[in-house]
């Protein structure tokens, strides 16, 4: 059995094309006379490398890459029928919620939203088919129980569906916790340079994978030729840059926590959060974002102040980035309950880049000192 880094950098290899070391980009719409492939939008070796490599990656059967994060996560909600029941995280991506209340529930599907750190709070309705999960939340960086979702999904007859962005399957596999879909933002660590927008989604099940390749096949929301190459070159280093990340996060959140104008740090790699046993038994790791609440609103200069954190919205990727939840990621959710949730107007989130630890603390200390005249 090959470890995480050997089979991130070397690729599933389904096939050897002429003995090309980098997989190649098979840039076609249509095939002639292949065994295999017909049309592109059904099927394409670059993608097939990239779908195999997740697979393996996360200790799935099967995998699916999409034109984004959000594209594999639709297809997650496109297994279900009218009438069923979904009971999702209530601290998740704005996008996700987005889709919720814009698209799906529309088509008469049911949503309840609840802080699932607490089983006691997992309203199951007869009709409940599916459990959303992510873990760790964006951006309050609550950490949720997969095995116990996945055992209260299965007593359901329910599916357990797990966000896996923050952490990538390096740091944690949800499938081989429980969970019966693992679903990520690739354009996040797993391409990792902010260069590509992907999705990816991986199972054990054939009776899913029939059925998600097909919504693929039908939607037409496959990943690019291109893309599946771009995110097959950022996945052979994603092992050694997440060690990376999570080295200069902790150095950051341990730096912020100290810090006299922060008020509180969300970071589960800190001992003092509520989630960190939880973490240390279900992720090989603490991953490389963290957000963070000031003491006064005087957010902007802070935002605009850095001279390596870059004021952006993503994560994941080598340079790093400072985002305002309230107005970027989280724009989607409405106010009341976006405070309730604690994404106030003192709320920020850092994703920690590849840059040097000493570099990277300098530039949040002069950050922090700006203030507005
Ligand atoms: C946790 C999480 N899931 C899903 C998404 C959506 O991914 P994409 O932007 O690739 O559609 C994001 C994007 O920020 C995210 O943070």
């Amino acid at each position: 059995m090959k470890h995480i880094e050997t089979i991130a950098s070397h690729g599933a290899e389904s096939r050897s094309y002429e003995g090309a070391v980098s997989f190649p980009i098979f840039q076609t719409s249509t095939y002639a006379g292949s065994e295999n492939f017909s049309y592109t939008r059904c099927g394409n070796p670059t993608r097939n490398e990239l779908e195999q490599t997740i697979a393996l990656l996360e200790k799935g059967t099967y995998g699916f890459a999409f034109a984004s994060g959000l594209a594999a996560i639709s297809t997650v909600f496109s297994l279900l029928k009218q009438g069923d029941h979904v009971l999702i995280s209530d601290d998740l991506y704005g996008g996700t919620y987005r889709l919720i209340e814009e698209i799906w529930s529309r088509f008469g599907i049911e949503f309840t939203f609840a802080d699932l750190r607490d089983l006691r709070n997992a309203c199951v309705k007869q009709n409940t088919k599916l459990i959303f999960a992510e873990t760790p939340t964006n951006p309050m960086m609550k950490v949720l129980p997969i095995r116990a979702l996945a055992d209260l999904a299965h007593e359901n007859g329910a599916l357990l569906a797990v966000d896996n962005t923050f952490l990538t399957p390096y740091l944690q596999q949800p499938l081989t916790l429980g969970a019966d879909l693992s679903v990520q933002s690739g354009t996040k660590f797993l391409s990792g340079h902010h260069d590509t927008v992907c999705g990816l989604l991986t199972t054990s099940s054939v009776e899913i994978a029939q059925r998600v390749s097909l919504i693929q096949r039908t939607l037409g929301n496959a990943l690019s030729p291109f893309d599946s190459w771009l995110t097959l070159r950022g996945l052979q280093t994603l092992p050694a840059r997440m060690e990376v990340h999570q080295k200069n996060a902790r150095a950051a959140a341990d730096f912020l926590q100290s810090h006299p104008r922060v008020e509180r740090v969300y970071y589960p790699g800190l001992p003092s959060h509520e989630g960190h046993e939880l973490m240390k038994q279900q992720s090989s790791g603490m991953g490389g974002v963290l957000s963070f609440a000031l003491k006064d609103e005087d957010v902007m200069p802070v935002l605009n102040g850095g001279k390596l954190f870059r004021f952006a919205e993503s994560l994941g990727g080598t340079t790093s980035l400072i985002t305002y939840p309230q107005t970027q990621t989280h724009a989607s959710v409405p106010r009341d309950v976006r405070e309730k949730i604690g994404i106030t107007p003192r709320l920020l989130r850092l994703s920690v880049g590849l840059e040097n630890t000493d570099d990277l603390i300098e530039d949040l200390e002069q950050m922090l000192q700006q203030k507005t005249i």
